[in-house]
């Protein structure tokens, strides 16, 4: 079989603070479509990291009387230990301080001013310090100096600054996403993009700054720093070895065609990644990624969850108590890939208790009780001699859920895939209570109830496999509960005999059901 190539990317967090809910959401996806694509055999480059430049964090390094790189140094280990409690399972973790990374930028900057894309001029205008962005005139308040966007203080600066010819760019990639209807998810994201920056017609972009000394110097010039998100883009190629003397990588991961590269940020980021990313790319000549997946919000009452809000939780407070998986599973199943999506106390518990403890957590531990019931912890083998057209319909049904999960996973629909996998969990739990295998089993119709209950055990297998990537310890779980060996991997002609005779071994609960208030206080407490 030819070797298939999966590279995907968060974008890298800013260590000017711990990192909250939104960020797990961003990771967790990654990591779903990380974990999946392993499971089909592709080789996986999963990126993510930390942004550690820009007046932002040496201001609040500045304030603990730390050195910038000892301040970032320690919220790193900060990231990478919420990584672990979630079970986010990254191959590299890039960092903006890295030598590697440094030495790239710096050649970048380099062959960019070489060939002319790069000019010095001078800047002039309103500048965001918390969002690192110089605004335009439509994201200032005007009544009192503020940014639209975050709420914080605008300042005037006029400063040397090297420029990006952007708008020599401009046709170029307006060609470029007609030619790839695909290249943004969701396409309201494209077209805010030519609407509000393309059509109106890109101004260069202001690439170094004079005003601060935190980040990495232009070799040419070194009063010079170069700008947060020339730095903060190039780590996407920084990280694969571009432009290093072990380019592996970048090889295998960027410059191969047939190396599918899915790239995904909050919708706050797109202009940068939608416009001045492709741009970069091409004038570094150098492919595009396949599609970047543009997500939505975490909001809560206060709006869009922020380190500037104020209104941020702790991820390990989360996952701490109720386990990684059922974070996972809220933020993918809860948050519609795509849409803003609201987060409180009180929908993660009723979540927690309605999907996996309800749905999943009963259909387990009812098939587990039942096999050893009713055929002494064996699962049955399926008589095709006695089959119902019930019967048809479900072994029907489950091929139908491989597929159209797998048709939904591969367009990286995250939300829309788990759904499908939920609707079997539905239907099998209906199932038990319209069949009735208590009866059956008093009334001694044997190949009846023992063919149900190679089928309920097949779905289970089925729904523990689908949701792998998502439910990372539980799904280990519920396959050794049906006496299987962990697998990620199920195929389409799976045979409903292959679980026959395993010896079904009921342990613990899956999930324990919540007393909503009780737990709602010790949230509340935690998070005050
Ligand atoms: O922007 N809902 O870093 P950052 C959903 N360093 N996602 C959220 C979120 C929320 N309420 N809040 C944050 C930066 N995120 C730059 C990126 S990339 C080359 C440089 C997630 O620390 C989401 O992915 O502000 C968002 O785009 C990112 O965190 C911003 O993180
Ligand atoms: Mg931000």
């Amino acid at each position: 079989m030819m070797a298939k190539y999966f590279y995907i990317t968060t974008p890298i967090y800013y260590p000017s603070n711990i990192l909250h809910l939104g960020h797990a959401y961003t990771t967790t996806i990654a990591d779903v479509l990380a974990r999946y694509k392993r499971s089909q055999g592709y080789q996986v480059f999963f990126l993510t990291g930390s942004d550690e430049h820009g007046q932002k964090i040496a201001k609040a390094a500045s304030a603990k009387k730390l050195t910038p790189k000892k301040f970032v140094d320690e919220i790193v280990l900060e990231f990478k230990d919420l990584w672990k409690k979630l079970k986010i399972d990254y191959d590299y973790f890039i960092r903006t301080t890295d030598e590697s990374h440094i030495s790239t930028v710096q050649k970048i900057f380099t062959k960019l001013l070489n060939q002319g894309d790069i000019y010095l001029g001078k800047y002039e205008g309103w500048y965001c310090v918390s969002d690192e962005e110089f605004v335009t005139e439509t994201q200032i308040n005007k009544s009192n100096n503020t940014c639209k966007i975050c709420g914080g203080e605008l300042i005037n600066l006029s400063e040397d600054s090297y420029f990006f010819k952007m708008n020599h760019y401009s046709n170029k990639l307006l060609d470029y996403y007609q030619e790839h209807p695909n290249f943004i998810f969701p396409e309201s994201r494209k077209n805010e993009m030519v609407n509000n920056f393309l059509k109106p017609g890109l101004t260069d972009l202001s690439v170094t700054r004079t005003s601060f000394s935190w980040g990495i110097p232009v070799l040419e010039n070194k009063k010079h720093t170069i700008y947060v998100w020339i730095d903060a883009l190039s780590n996407y190629l920084s990280a694969l070895g571009y432009l290093q003397t072990n380019d592996k990588k970048f090889k295998t991961f960027w410059e191969n065609k047939d190396c599918e590269i899915v790239q995904l940020l909050g919708k706050e980021i797109t202009r940068f990644h939608a416009i001045y990313w492709p741009i970069l790319l091409m004038s570094l000549k150098l492919r595009q990624p396949t599609q970047l997946l543009v997500h939505g919000w975490i909001t809560n009452d206060q709006g869009k969850m922020s380190k500037s809000k104020g209104n941020v939780i702790d991820p390990r407070i989360l996952i701490n108590r109720y386990g990684s998986d059922a974070l996972r599973c809220f933020l993918i199943k809860e948050i519609q890939f795509g849409a803003d999506g609201k987060y409180n106390h009180e929908m993660f518990l009723k979540f927690f208790n309605a999907y996996l403890v309800n749905d999943l957590g009963n259909l387990l531990s009812r098939v587990t009780t039942m096999i050893i019931k009713y055929n002494d912890s064996k699962i049955p083998s399926f008589n095709n001699k006695e089959i119902k057209p019930y019967h048809d319909h479900l072994i029907f049904d489950f091929r139908a859920t491989i597929a159209d999960f797998q048709t939904t996973i591969e367009k990286y629909q995250v939300t829309n895939a788990v759904n499908i996998v939920w609707a079997l969990i539905d239907k099998l739990n209906k199932l038990i209570d319209e069949t009735k295998p208590w009866d059956l089993f008093k009334n001694q119709q044997t190949i009846q109830l023992n063919n149900l209950l190679n089928l309920f055990a097949n779905g289970l297998f089925i729904i523990s496999v689908l949701l792998s990537p998502v439910l990372v310890d539980s799904f280990v779980k519920i396959q050794h509960q049906l006496g299987i060996k962990a697998t990620t991997k199920i195929d389409l002609d799976f045979n409903l005999n292959d679980l026959a005779n395993n010896e079904v071994n009921k342990s613990e609960l899956l999930f324990k059901r919540l007393d909503v208030e009780q737990e709602l206080k010790y949230l509340n407490q935690m998070t005050k």
